[in-house]
């Protein structure tokens, strides 16, 4: 059994900025189910939203939070993460991020929803340089011990050891490199383990992005909130050799636009704010026109602009499609949306704190409250940085958390699988089915169909975890199949149309704005 103070269960942004804030006296395990690289924060694009420019001001951050939100978000959450964005960036650029400058000062992009220019960057790859930045700051802290590829299994709750509290003292770990589970026991434990994009077909996000901190943290006792908004980004590159690859929305910042096969520009038709109208906006109008007319992608252009100016702005998207033989500076690019942010996720107050005594969750696991029915462009690395922030000055100035012996993981009643196939098999049907089921329009009749599925997929998968010993993949799809089924009961519970989540069947807003929260059964 390993020991210390704090287990932080992930390496994105939010894992980053919280054992960087931590004081040293702390003794800090982060695992991370692959290579501490990958996360979604590395291949975060755009950049970070905070006000800086004279002209702009925090009412207009706030207020641009709030309209894309579509009226759920939480004003005291949006005004405090927004207040404290400045001094957020302030503290990536004391780390040694080199945002990108023009003259004297910090160039600053623009994005869909934004009335101003806010988004500080490093060209088009900005989570890769924040990232490189604090991952190397890690690797120099003494205090902070970093495993790659081991994947959290389930969290160790006082349940479970019977003692009779709501609290959280470890986790179980497969070590994937050799095959061995572990037992860490930790003071505090902290999820950061990003969101759920790959519960869809297509998605933006890396492999690592299936929902393993909601699934634990369910399963632990906590509740869950808004997972209905699913966040499908407008642009993601169309192409058959291509998974993945984001083309940013700092693009249509500067001018890009959006065009039909034979050269129709067609977002002023769906919107007066054009390709520059919130995402939620922007992704349903494509699916729009993409459904009308038969169509597998629509284009954008951004042959506007000056090619020098392209090949500056966004060298990562240019040396990508060229390597795909599309030359930016003078053709249109395929895209197509594709699943992108999980809005909702784990309760938590503003300190990152569950409802679990000594759980934390922070960044694109958690419900903060801060996104609403649909986050604005670049505000998901700005709560990462604010909450991670956060939940280590909570742990820093909280009573030293009591490090318990606890019970070793029992392989006795298990073999190895038969069958790994079913495994593959049921991960592309789950995947394929939420695409078609859950997708940018949703029914009723498709999310009840959707739900029949998932049932049957989670009997078998418990059938299998019971009786085989656990792998990377088995661990992923059972956490991505029970994320799916509390994204679909969030989806059923919601009867109108608001932000990302658009239902044929309840095309109205309500009046009223509810958070959809859903309680576990005790255990
Ligand atoms: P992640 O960065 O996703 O990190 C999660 C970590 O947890 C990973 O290291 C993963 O391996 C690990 N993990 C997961 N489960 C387990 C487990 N069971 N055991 C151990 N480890 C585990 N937002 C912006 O604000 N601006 C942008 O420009 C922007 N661009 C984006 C571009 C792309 C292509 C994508 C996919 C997202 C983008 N976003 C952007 C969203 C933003 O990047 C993410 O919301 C944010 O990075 C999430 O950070 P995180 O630390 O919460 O999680
Ligand atoms: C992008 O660069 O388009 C992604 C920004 C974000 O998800 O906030």
């Amino acid at each position: 059994m390993q020991r210390c103070d704090v287990l932080i269960i992930g390496s994105g942004l939010a894992a980053t900025t919280l054992a960087l804030s931590l004081p040293d006296r702390f003794r800090v395990i982060m695992i991370t189910k692959k290579s501490p690289t990958e996360s979604s924060s590395h291949w975060a694009q755009g950049g970070i939203a905070a006000v800086h420019s004279g002209e702009d001001s925090l009412a207009s951050h706030v207020q641009d939070t709030l309209t894309a939100g579509a009226g759920l978000c939480n004003e005291d959450t949006v005004r405090r993460v927004v207040e404290e964005a400045p001094q957020a960036i302030g503290w990536l650029i004391w780390q040694g991020v080199p945002f990108d400058r023009e003259g004297n000062d910090y160039h600053l992009g623009r994005e869909g929803g934004h009335s101003h220019r806010r988004i500080f960057h490093v060209a088009d790859a900005t989570g890769a340089a924040v990232q490189d930045t604090l991952l190397k700051r890690l690797a120099a802290a003494p205090n902070v011990q970093v495993l790659p590829w081991h994947i959290a299994i389930d969290l160790i709750t006082g349940h479970k050891l019977g003692v009779a509290e709501d609290s959280v003292h470890g986790a179980y770990v497969l070590d994937t490199a050799r095959a061995r589970v572990e037992t860490i026991a930790a003071g505090h434990t902290v999820l950061a383990t990003g969101g759920a994009g790959k519960a869809f077909l297509y998605t933006t996000n890396p492999d690592t992005a299936t929902g393993d901190g909601i699934a634990m943290a369910w399963r632990a006792g906590c509740r869950v909130a808004n997972l209905e908004f699913i966040q499908f980004h407008p642009t993601c590159l169309y192409h058959p050799k291509a998974k993945s690859f984001l083309i940013t929305e700092a693009m249509r910042g500067e001018g890009a636009v959006l065009r039909l096969p034979e050269g129709t520009r067609f977002m002023p038709e769906h919107d007066e704010r054009a390709e520059l109208a919130p995402r939620d906006i922007v992704a349903r109008a494509i699916d729009f026109e993409m459904k009308k007319r038969g169509l597998d992608c629509v284009y954008l252009d951004i042959t506007h602009l000056p090619a020098r100016q392209i090949i500056s702005h966004f060298p990562t998207i240019h040396a990508r499609c060229k390597e795909l033989g599309i030359d930016i500076t003078t053709e249109w690019i395929p895209v197509a949306p594709a699943a992108h942010y999980t809005c909702g996720g784990v309760v938590v107050d503003e300190h990152g704190r569950t409802e679990l005594d000594h759980l934390y969750a922070i960044g694109e696991v958690s419900f903060t409250g801060l996104h609403g029915a649909n986050r604005l462009a670049s505000n998901s690395l700005l709560e990462c940085l604010v909450y991670g922030r956060a939940a280590a000055a909570d742990i820093a100035q909280a009573a030293p958390a009591p490090v318990r012996d606890l019970p070793p993981w029992d392989e006795s009643r298990v073999t190895d699988a038969d069958e790994e196939i079913v495994i593959a098999h049921n991960w592309h049907e789950l995947r394929r089915f939420m695409w078609d089921y859950v997708g940018i329009v949703r029914t009723s009749k498709r999310l009840e169909r959707a739900a029949h599925r998932i049932n049957l997929l989670a009997e078998e998968i418990h059938d299998y975890y019971s009786n085989f010993r656990v792998t990377n993949d088995l661990l992923e799809l059972r956490n991505l199949v029970l994320t799916a089924e509390l994204i679909v009961r969030c989806a059923q519970a919601r009867h109108e149309s608001r932000g990302l989540h658009f239902s044929r069947d309840y095309p109205e807003l309500l009046p009223e704005a509810r958070d959809t929260v859903l309680e576990p059964s005790a255990g």
